[in-house]
């Protein structure tokens, strides 16, 4: 394609460093507007003519233009290569100048790339919202699947890494759900505040054609029009909210990793990962990496490096417009592809999982995780918590020196250490008891799980 043109050549006599251009043009990133930049345009166009700016076939011929180049951009895959445009919104102009001559020219009449930018990046991201709503939908449905696949296993539930009381493995697959629960939630606010439209701000101080704002922003499915044209044209607090919200997702995809890692290890043999998501090892022939999940683990630090680069970047910049902005989109376009590649991959891994039933078993019947339970049985007779506490505390170090378990305690070991303890006491301390008794909402005994699980079915539509 021949070289383009600058948008803002008229000024200038002398040529642009070839360095300096290089480093000014945006294109290869912001190529990814393409298709928003000629939709604002075609609504652009449209606005122009109702304000009497182009006539009837002026406006069909340029809106008529600008359908082909958007046909041209979907269907021809190297339209965009070798363009040396300075960005997307000159790429489309060259082109519609191309095909309608001085016409074209029109176009821009009232508008600026100030508002155009922040107006085209508002539309682009409202579609990777909605795209993302979708991802974490599928994540979701990932983790109830594998819930319901493994209905009644159990497996220790840990603070501080510490066994601490049994919960049934679907119970751990809903804490993941409930927190991308949070993260559509997070991004349906998210959506609200960038689906407001900018456009007719122009540079910075507002335009000075007639331009129907709202009909305008209504033909783009803009919930709004921006109240003042300074903000308008320099706000990238969408930007930042929509990281923010992509570095939760990240702590949470990375607490999952985190999670499954150690289950795989051979110190805890809960999971073993399928082929397909898992790696060996060049050296050691034996291994079994879970690379699928470290990596997630690893990209969520990624994420928080574009959230912290464009709030660096925005610190302290005077009104309006600065170039320094267009650093925006590499920060937003980098944290969306690595968050979405990040939950695709999760929602395989939870589909490529074996679980381990004999070892959850032995991990969630031994560890003293029935100690609270005794204290339970104990306040159940009269006895006040802490010293229920601290009795069991007693009872555990004693069976710790014996090499028991409690329930393997006779009852005779038992009542050294209080006599309101009786036979009913191994029922009491059984696992399934054990995870019976958590029975209100958000417990994890199982009619309360299995209730959850439906609910949490229903809520992910
Ligand atoms: N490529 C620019 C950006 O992404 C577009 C706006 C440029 N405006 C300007 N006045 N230089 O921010």
């Amino acid at each position: 394609m021949a070289e383009s043109k600058n948008l803002w050549g008229g000024r200038f006599k002398g040529k642009s460093d070839a360095e300096f251009a290089d480093f000014n043009n945006s294109f290869r990133v912001d190529r990814r507007l393409f298709e928003a930049d000629v939709a604002a345009s075609i609504a652009y166009c449209q606005a122009l003519e109702s304000a009497g700016v182009l006539s009837a076939e002026e406006g069909s011929q340029i809106r008529s233009a600008l359908n082909t180049i958007l046909e041209n951009g979907r269907t021809n895959e190297d339209y965009f290569d070798n363009d040396s445009s300075e960005d997307v919104h000159s790429f489309v102009e060259a082109r519609l100048i191309e095909m309608t001559g001085d016409l074209g020219r029109r176009l821009h009449t009232g508008r600026s790339r100030n508002d155009q930018v922040a107006t085209d990046f508002r539309l682009w991201l409202r579609s990777a919202i909605d795209a993302f709503n979708t991802t974490l939908r599928e994540a979701q449905t990932s983790l109830l699947d594998f819930a319901e696949a493994q209905r009644d296993v159990v497996i220790p539930g840990y603070t501080h890494l510490q066994r601490a009381q049994p919960v049934l493995l679907a119970h751990w697959c809903l804490a993941y759900f409930e927190m991308l629960a949070r993260d559509r939630e997070r991004l349906a606010e998210v959506r609200r505040r960038v689906n407001i439209m900018p456009l007719g701000s122009a540079a910075l101080a507002g335009t000075s054609y007639p331009i129907d704002r709202e009909a305008l922003a209504t033909s783009l499915g803009f919930e709004g029009v921006s109240r003042n044209s300074l903000d308008a044209v320099s706000d990238r607090d969408f930007c930042v909210e929509f990281l923010s919200a992509c570095s939760l997702v990240m702590i949470h995809l990375s607490r999952l990793a985190e999670d499954i890692i150690v289950y795989t290890t051979n110190e805890f043999g809960f999971f073993e990962l399928g082929d397909a998501i898992a790696t060996g090892s060049s050296l050691m022939p034996q291994k079994k990496n879970p690379d699928s999940m470290e990596l997630v683990r690893g990209k969520a630090g990624r994420v928080f490096g574009d959230l912290l680069a464009l709030l660096a970047t925005l610190k302290g910049l005077p009104l309006a417009y600065n170039k320094d902005m267009q650093e925006d989109k590499e920060a937003v376009f980098d944290a969306y592809d690595t968050v979405s590649s990040s939950l695709k991959v999760a929602a395989t891994v939870m589909r490529n999982i074996t679980v381990n039933k004999d070892r959850t078993l032995v991990a969630s019947s031994g560890g003293y995780m029935n100690a609270t339970e005794l204290a339970d049985y104990l306040v159940r007779k009269g006895v006040p918590f802490r010293d229920a506490h601290e009795i069991v505390g007693k009872v555990v170090m004693r069976a710790i020196e014996l090499g028991k378990e409690l329930e393997q305690l006779n009852i005779n070991e038992l009542r050294e250490y209080s006599s309101l303890i009786e036979d009913d006491v191994y029922d009491a301390l059984s696992l399934e008891r054990t995870l019976g008794s958590k029975s209100q909402i958000g417990g994890t005994a199982r009619e309360v799980v299995k209730a959850a699980l439906l609910k949490a079915r229903k809520s992910s539509l």
